[in-house]
C-alpha cells in the first residue's frame, strides 16, 4: 500500500517580479484575491482534502506569510473587546486549520531545487502546490489526484489541456490511457516548456503533484538548466527511468494568479461568488459594459 498524504509542500521562494512593484515589499504569495491571500486558496484545498502538516519553502522577504498563519495575538483581543466575533473567528480559522512548518531554500534554483530541500521533512508520499494556480473544484482538485493516487499506487500529476500556442509556460506530459480511468493517463514523457513545434501533446502540468520520496534521489541526479535552475520536471523524467507517473485531468477550474491577467480574472471570479459582493459587483461589471 502506498500510504497516506498527509503533508503537502507549498513553494514559496519566488521573487514575484511580474508584481512589482506590488511585491516590492511584499511576498506575491500574499496578493489579495478579494479578502484572502492566494496561498491561502491552496492550503485551505490541502485541508478540505485531508492533508494535516503544510510545510512552505520561503526565503528573504516572505515573514508575511509566517505571521499570517500564525495567532495575532493583539487582533484577536481587539476583535474580541469589540464583539467582532465574525472576524474573530475568520482569523482564527487560518491558525486552527492547520499545522504549518517553514523551510528556508537558500539560493532560488528552480522548483526543483524547493522540492529538493524538503527532503529531510518528507518520508511519505506527499504533495506539492504551486500556489500560483488557483483551482476551485469540487471535490478539490488535491483530494480528486489523492484518490487517484490510492487507485494507481504511484506519483500523480495534475494536467489540463492548453490552447497549441501556451505550451511553452508549462511543462508538458505525452501520455497513453489508463483503462476505465477517463480522467487518468499513463505517462510516457516529460518536457519542461517546449517549443509548441516540439511539445508532444497539449497536455500542461498544472501546480499540482503527488510525489513518493524517491523523487528527492531524482532531483539530486538532476543537473542544472541553461537558467541554473534544477526544474521539477526534469526530475520527474528521470523518475519516470524506474516507475510509472501518472497524469489526471481535474474537474474543475483553474486560475493561472501568477500573471496579471490571469489575476484579475481570478478576483472577478472569486467575487462574484460571494453572496455579499455578488450581486452589486455584477452590477459595476454590468455597468461599465
Ligand atoms: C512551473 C513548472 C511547470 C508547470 C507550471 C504550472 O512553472 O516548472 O512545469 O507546468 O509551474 O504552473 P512556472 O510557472 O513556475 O514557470
Amino acid at each position: 500500500m502506498v500510504g497516506v498524504v498527509r503533508t503537502a509542500v507549498f513553494p514559496a521562494a519566488g521573487l514575484g517580479t511580474r508584481f512589482l512593484p506590488a511585491t516590492k515589499a511584499q511576498p506575491k504569495e500574499m496578493l489579495v484575491l478579494v479578502d484572502k491571500p492566494v496561498i491561502q486558496y491552496g492550503v485551505e484545498e490541502a485541508v478540505a482534502s485531508g492533508v494535516d502538516n503544510i510545510l512552505i519553502v520561503t526565503g528573504r522577504g516572505k515573514n508575511a506569510i509566517e505571521d499570517h498563519f500564525d495567532v495575532a495575538f493583539e487582533l484577536e483581543s481587539f476583535l474580541e473587546q469589540r464583539g467582532k466575533t465574525a472576524q474573530l473567528e475568520e482569523i482564527r480559522k487560518i491558525t486552527e486549520l492547520i499545522h504549518v512548518a517553514y523551510v528556508r531554500q537558500g539560493e532560488p534554483r528552480g522548483l526543483g531545487h524547493a522540492v529538493l530541500v524538503t527532503k529531510e521533512y518528507c518520508h511519505d508520499p506527499f504533495a506539492v502546490i504551486l500556489g500560483d494556480d488557483v483551482i476551485d473544484a469540487e471535490p478539490p482538485a488535491l483530494k480528486q489526484m489523492i484518490d487517484v493516487f490510492q487507485r494507481v499506487q504511484g506519483p500523480v500529476l495534475a494536467v489540463e489541456r492548453v490552447p497549441a500556442q501556451d505550451v511553452s509556460s508549462y511543462g508538458v506530459v505525452a501520455v497513453e490511457p489508463v483503462p476505465e480511468m477517463p480522467r487518468v493517463h499513463r505517462i510516457v514523457d516529460l518536457v519542461e516548456k517546449p517549443a509548441q513545434r516540439d511539445a508532444p501533446s497539449n497536455l500542461a502540468i498544472i501546480g499540482r503533484y503527488i510525489l513518493t520520496p524517491d523523487i528527492f534521489a531524482a532531483l539530486e541526479a538532476t543537473t542544472s538548466d541553461r537558467t541554473g535552475e534544477i526544474q521539477l520536471t526534469n526530475g520527474l523524467r528521470r523518475l519516470l527511468e524506474t516507475r510509472p507517473l501518472y497524469a489526471c485531468e481535474i474537474d474543475g477550474v483553474r486560475h493561472d494568479t501568477g500573471n496579471k491577467l490571469g489575476f484579475l480574472k481570478a478576483v472577478v471570479y472569486f467575487a462574484l461568488k460571494r453572496p455579499d459582493l455578488a450581486k452589486p459587483f455584477r452590477e459595476y461589471l454590468d455597468q461599465l459594459g
